[in-house]
C-alpha cells in the first residue's frame, strides 16, 4: 500500500526521512538533543530513541528560551472515540517539556472537527470529549499551567480570531494540503483556521509575544504548514513544532492504531485481563514459528510490535538493549517477550485509571476560565 500521511488518513509503511523531505520539516539532530538535555537538566528516551525525529524552528524556539522568553505549548485531542497508547507518545512527552520548562499549555479538545468529519452525532461527540478530557488530565499536567480549550464551548474567544486565519486561506490550498474534493462539507474546510488559533491565542489573551512550541503526530503537520505563514501575515509569530513518529499498531508494522478498530490498540481503560489476552493474541511477532526454530535463528525485533512498544515503556536503555540482544539471538521467545510487555502496559495502565478516576473530580480546574 503506498504512504500517505495527512491528519485525516494514514496509510501503508510511513516512511520517515521521506517524510522529512516531503514535508520540508528538519530532523533533529544529535546536537539538537544536546541542548535540549541541557536546557532540561536531563534527557527523556522518546528523545535518545528518535520517537520524536523531526522539527520546525525548534532552534529559534530554544534560542528565545534562553533570552528569556519562555514558550508556552499548545497541543490537542480529537475527540471522536476512546483513548489508545498511541495517543499518549505525544501528551506524555508534552508533560515533560511542560515539566522541565516549567511552560503553560493549551491543549485544544476539537469536538467541532470531529462532529464535522466523522459519522457520529453531537451528542456522541460531547460524551467522547469529556471521556477524553479525563485521559488528558491523567497524564498529570499541572492544573494551575494548563488550559483546556473546548472547540464548541470557547467559541465565543476562538471566532474572532479563526476568521481572521479564514480569511487568508483559500479552498484551493485547503484542497491541496488535505485531498478535499468539492464533495467535502464546508465546515471541514474551514476547520484548519480553528486549529490555528491556539497558536497565538496566548498572545491575544495576554497582549504577549511568547513563542509557541506545538509537539504533535506528524500527520497533524499539514494543519501548520498551511497556517504558518497566514499567523506572520497576522502578525503573530510562526511556532516551532516537534513531530512524533506513530507508535506502531499491534498488529504489524504499517499505518497508526485506531480506536476504531480495538483490536489494533490498547485502550486506557483496558483492564488487566483485556491487555494481556489482546497482546498475546494480536500483537504481531517478529519470532519464528516454532520454538526450535526461534532458538536457531533467532527473533526480529525490528518489526516486532512487541518489542516496539517496549522502547515506549522501557525507559532503562540498557534493559531495552538487553531484550532486543537476547530476542535477536533467540534467547527470548516470543511468549516471554510479551509477558515483559504486558508487565510494563499493565503498570502504567492501572495508575493511569487511578489518576483518570480522580480526574472526576477536578476536572474543571483544567478548562480555560472564559
Ligand atoms: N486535530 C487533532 C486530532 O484530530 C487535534 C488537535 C488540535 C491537535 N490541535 C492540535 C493535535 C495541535 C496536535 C497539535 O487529534
Amino acid at each position: 500500500m503506498v504512504m500517505k500521511v495527512n491528519p485525516y488518513e494514514v496509510e501503508g509503511k510511513i516512511d520517515y526521512d521521506r517524510l522529512i523531505t516531503d514535508f520540508g520539516i528538519k530532523k533533529i539532530t544529535d546536537a539538537d538533543l544536546k541542548r535540549i538535555e541541557k536546557l532540561a537538566g536531563e534527557t527523556h528516551h522518546f528523545l535518545r530513541r528518535g520517537i520524536f525525529f523531526a522539527h520546525r524552528d525548534l532552534k529559534w524556539c530554544l534560542d528565545e528560551y534562553e533570552k528569556g522568553n519562555q514558550f508556552f505549548i499548545y497541543t490537542g485531542c480529537g475527540p471522536s472515540g476512546p483513548i489508545h497508547l498511541g495517543h499518549l507518545t505525544t501528551w506524555i512527552f508534552t508533560k515533560w517539556l511542560q515539566d522541565k520548562f516549567g511552560a503553560e499549555l493549551y491543549f485544544q479538545f476539537t469536538d467541532d472537527e470531529k462532529f464535522l468529519y466523522k459519522d457520529k452525532s453531537y451528542e456522541e461527540i460531547q460524551e467522547w470529549t469529556r471521556e477524553n478530557m479525563l485521559d488528558v488530565a491523567a497524564i498529570g499536567f499541572d492544573p494551575k499551567k494548563t488550559h483546556f480549550i473546548i472547540d464548541t464551548k470557547h467559541a465565543g474567544i476562538l471566532y474572532p480570531e479563526a476568521i481572521k486565519v479564514a480569511k487568508k486561506i483559500t479552498f484551493s490550498t485547503i484542497k491541496a494540503a488535505f485531498g478535499f474534493k468539492d464533495s467535502n462539507n464546508i465546515g471541514s474546510i474551514f476547520y484548519t483556521a480553528m486549529q490555528t488559533v491556539p497558536v497565538f491565542l496566548h498572545n491575544v489573551l495576554h497582549k504577549e509575544n511568547k513563542p509557541c512550541l506545538i509537539p504533535l503526530g506528524v500527520d497533524q503537520d499539514p494543519h501548520f504548514r498551511v497556517s504558518r505563514d497566514v499567523v506572520e501575515k497576522l502578525g503573530h509569530k510562526k511556532p516551532a513544532i516537534i513531530h512524533a513518529k506513530f507508535m506502531p499498531p499491534m498488529t504489524g508494522p504499517e499505518g497508526k492504531m485506531s480506536s476504531s478498530n480495538p483490536d489494533t490498540a490498547i485502550l486506557t481503560t483496558d483492564d488487566t485481563k483485556t491487555i494481556k489476552s489482546k497482546i498475546n493474541k494480536h500483537a504481531f511477532s517478529g519470532g519464528q514459528p516454532t520454538v526450535e526454530e526461534h532458538r536457531k535463528k533467532g527473533g526480529n525485533p525490528d518489526i516486532d510490535v512487541s518489542y516496539q512498544w517496549l522502547r515506549y515503556f522501557e525507559e532503562d536503555d540498557q534493559k531495552l538493549e538487553q531484550i532486543y540482544k537476547d530476542y535477536k539471538s533467540g534467547k527470548l521467545l516470543s511468549g516471554e517477550l510479551k509477558a515483559i510487555l504486558i508487565e510494563k502496559v499493565t503498570k502504567f495502565l492501572t495508575e493511569h485509571q487511578k489518576r483518570r478516576e480522580l480526574a472526576k473530580k477536578n476536572i474543571d480546574k483544567f478548562i480555560l476560565k472564559l
